[in-house]
């Protein structure tokens, strides 16, 4: 089969709607029957120490399943697979149209089918449109440039502004984790002097203990809200109003310094505006919540790092991007580390992927990647809506190196499920404290080296069965640009693994029916009133009201 042609993002997208449709689905290919035949096979009896037994066969498991894309190096060779189930899982990509599904995404083709939307995240850290010397671009893409430019000016505005010295962001899902999994990851180059302060939570505790900490004279509050209208952000912005009117009424700040003190950064600007807000950063509906960060919702962070960290994140996804879209399948990290996720899930039968960080910056990624992952892959029907006859996103979770491995290790290690773990480690740290460094690597290779040895003991309690998998990536520090790679990097892999699975990645509709219910709920508080209600529930209402 000949590869097509490699899309070239540096093309000005028109965004043509062309007559796209999706492959056959995994279960329907030849490759799919191929694997099943080969795990039956060989999948459950794989050995990993005995691909590793013989020195040269080691070394050259290492360099076939090993390789380096922007910004990092990954090693994929401690994983329960040999050449054959890669060879076979490559024609599962094929066969399922997974190049011609990613040449559509990059053509601008509605590959969100169920909201009938582009998806074009990736336009956003284009670097001609970064660098502002867009002599051709399309009017979607002039507009991208233009917003970005006033958003870095806005956020240098703010960064001189050393009266305001708290940035409270105010948003939940994509318009949370995103920016403050990249804050904290990027704070050894953030500004002094700029408290940052996620409020996600419609639990008023969250927002209550920022409130007690700021000033209204020093606070700037970002309302970063895709659609403006969910409910959690528009509570808490609500609340964040009437508290800069009436604390600030001391200091003499009023409506008018609504424009100074509050900036939206939405797709619906005119719902912004009829909240009071001036300043505000748009974005497209091409840009999904999960995928927002590279947006005005990035706002917070280009105050953290500056225009030109800013840039250089987007410069690092962008480099991702290029790896994507043009890299043979062979050596196309996101590929491959996708069709690992598919041999796991749908072969293996792992319901989980553990996600271990030796880096603390990176606290937040797991959740980061939780909502990645699990909102956009979390499916049970395929795009024409035909229920899966296999199993999709795994649960993902993780916490930091070395603390996981004082609370759940133990069950990685010696647990009755084989829960694949993906290491993620940076070769220079941002502060390089005495013996530090050394400890945290060598326990990172050494978890790594543990899982897959493994320790033999008769008398069974300290036995470590061994030959539990695990990847590990490695990046030279944490810095924009390797950042961007690493986001980007999962991005692509969830594409993937979505494709495959003829899945629409891009939709959430799972999230709405407890948004309803709970707007159902809420007025039966105050009146206790439980018609139509389930008993467990009922009962519940009235211990909440007694
Ligand atoms: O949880 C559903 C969801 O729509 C996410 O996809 C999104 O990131 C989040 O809510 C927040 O949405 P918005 O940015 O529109 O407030």
């Amino acid at each position: 089969m000949t590869a097509p042609e490699a899309p070239s993002l540096a093309t000005p997208h028109n965004a043509s709607i062309g007559s796209y449709s999706r492959g056959p689905r995994a279960d329907e290919t030849p490759a799919w029957q191929a694997l099943q035949a080969h795990f039956e096979q060989s999948g459950p009896g794989f050995d990993l120490r005995e691909a590793f037994a013989v020195p040269e066969q080691g070394q050259q498991r290492f360099g076939q399943f090993s390789q380096q894309a922007p910004h990092l190096f990954a090693d994929l060779s401690k994983n329960l697979l040999d050449s054959k189930t890669e060879s076979l899982l490559f024609d599962l990509a094929r066969q399922t149209g997974v190049e011609q599904h990613r040449q559509a995404m990059f053509a601008g083709e509605k590959v969100n089918p169920t909201e009938q939307r582009q998806v074009m995240h990736f336009l956003l850290r284009n670097p001609e449109q970064g660098g502002f010397e867009g002599a051709a671009l399309s009017e979607g893409q002039q507009e991208v440039q233009t917003t970005l430019k006033a958003m870095l000016a806005y956020a240098e505005s703010v960064r001189a502004d050393n009266s305001l010295t708290d940035i409270v962001n105010i948003g939940i899902g994509g318009s949370d984790l995103g920016p403050q999994m990249a804050v904290l990851a990027l704070q050894a180059q953030a500004m002094p002097g700029k408290r940052f302060h996620f409020v996600a939570n419609i639990d008023g505790d969250e927002l209550g203990a920022v409130l007690a900490q700021v000033k209204p004279q020093n606070t700037l509050f970002l309302i970063a809200s895709k659609t403006f209208t969910t409910r959690e952000t528009m509570t808490n912005a609500n609340t964040a109003k009437a508290w800069f009117l009436r604390e600030g009424a001391a200091q003499g700040l009023g409506e008018a310094d609504i424009a100074r003190h509050f900036a939206a950064l939405t797709t619906n600007v005119p719902a912004a505006k009829v909240f009071g807000i001036r300043t505000c950063f748009g974005f497209k509906d091409w840009v999904g919540g999960r995928y927002s960060m590279w947006s005005a919702i990035g706002l917070p962070i280009a105050i953290a790092i500056g225009a030109q960290g800013f840039q250089e994140l987007l410069a690092g996804a962008h480099a991702m991007d290029l790896h994507f879209a043009t890299a043979p399948l062979q050596q196309n990290l996101p590929v491959r580390l996708a069709l690992l996720d598919i041999w796991y899930r749908n072969f293996h039968g792992f319901s989980s992927r553990n996600v271990a960080p030796y880096q603390h910056a990176l606290n937040r990624l797991p959740a980061y990647l939780q909502q990645l992952e699990m909102e956009s892959n979390g499916k049970r029907v395929d795009t024409q809506g035909r229920p899966l006859p296999f199993s999709t996103s795994p649960v993902v979770w993780g916490e930091p190196g070395t603390n996981g491995q004082h609370a759940f290790f133990q069950m990685l290690h010696q647990g009755t499920d084989v829960i694949p773990v993906e290491f993620i480690a940076v070769k220079q740290p941002a502060y390089d404290l005495p013996g530090h460094h050394a400890q945290l690597t060598a326990n990172a290779l050494a978890q790594a080296q543990a899982l897959m040895v493994g320790k033999s003991d008769a008398g069974g309690h300290r036995h470590f069965t061994g030959n539990r998998p695990s990847t590990f990536l490695m990046l030279e520090k944490l810095d924009p640009a390797s950042l961007g790679a690493l986001i980007a990097l999962y991005e692509h892999r969830v594409f993937v693994s979505g494709s495959i699975w003829g899945l629409n990645s891009f939709d959430q509709w799972g999230v709405e029916l407890g948004k309803v219910l709970a707007q159902d709920i809420e007025p039966r508080l105050a009146s206790g009133d439980a018609a139509g209600l389930d008993a467990s529930t009922a009962g519940l209402l009235a211990l909440f009201r007694a």
